[in-house]
């Protein structure tokens, strides 16, 4: 039987297809995405280098020799590759388990094209169930808690946990999210929000999905 990981495995080995010869690969954060930075590895000699979305990332491309630039100095990529949290049919997702959230946002933001690698678990028909993240300056905490329970969510300090712009991560319990569009500007609009981790103003353009019977390409 597949394991998660195997399931991950297969779908960072298909994403490398979309890597266009000779450029600079935006590069996400977390199990799935080292995966692929793994798989980035074998082809190091057919790319430029590459923008990371997290210093935990940039770490790793830079441990296999890949060469890590700045996004300013990068200018606009052709291909983000990434995983989620949580992705719905529609290509919208929670990210920001790893609380490289707004850094994400900024590298996708940036690339033509964002290709999302999930296993089949992510898969939901409404987002929510995995706690939403919000970047938030620290001044802002009780202020954004007390909006968020407004907006009908149950917000939790991620204890412990600075993000690599030096801010905190409110978790927000308890949100069945039918409009991801319209959250994630409310939630934008609020004072002291750096960046939420509804990816669905700008969802995926690829979802590689990772099954047993193999990996599944959709698009939005
Ligand atoms: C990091 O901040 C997140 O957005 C990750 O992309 C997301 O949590 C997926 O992580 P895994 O691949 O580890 O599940």
């Amino acid at each position: 039987m597949l394991s998660q990981d195997d399931l991950k495995r297969a779908v960072a080995k298909a994403a490398v297809e979309y890597v266009p010869i000779d450029c600079i690969v935006g590069v996400g954060t977390g199990s799935t995405a080292n995966f692929f930075i793994d798989e980035l590895a074998r082809i190091k000699h057919k790319i430029r280098g590459a923008v990371a979305s997290s210093e935990a990332s940039a770490k790793r491309l830079q441990g296999h020799g890949i060469e890590v630039l700045s996004l300013n100095d990068a200018g606009d990529l052709p291909v983000y590759v990434d995983g989620a949290d949580e992705i719905t049919r529609h290509l919208h997702m929670v990210k920001g388990g790893g609380g490289a959230l707004t850094r994400e946002k900024i590298v996708a933001a940036a690339s033509k094209k964002f290709i999302c690698l999930c296993d089949a678990s992510k898969l939901v028909d409404v987002l929510g169930k995995f706690p939403l993240p919000i970047e938030v300056i620290p001044m802002a905490r009780s202020y954004i808690a007390r909006e968020v329970v407004r907006l009908g969510g149950q917000p939790k300090l991620r204890e412990g946990f600075t993000t690599d712009n030096g801010n905190i991560i409110l978790d927000v319990h308890n949100l069945s999210i039918m409009n991801p569009v319209e959250l994630e500007a409310a939630l934008n609009q609020l004072a002291g929000v750096v960046t939420n981790g509804l990816f669905a103003r700008r969802g995926a353009d690829v979802l590689l999905l990772g099954t047993p019977d193999g990996v599944k390409t959709m698009t939005a």
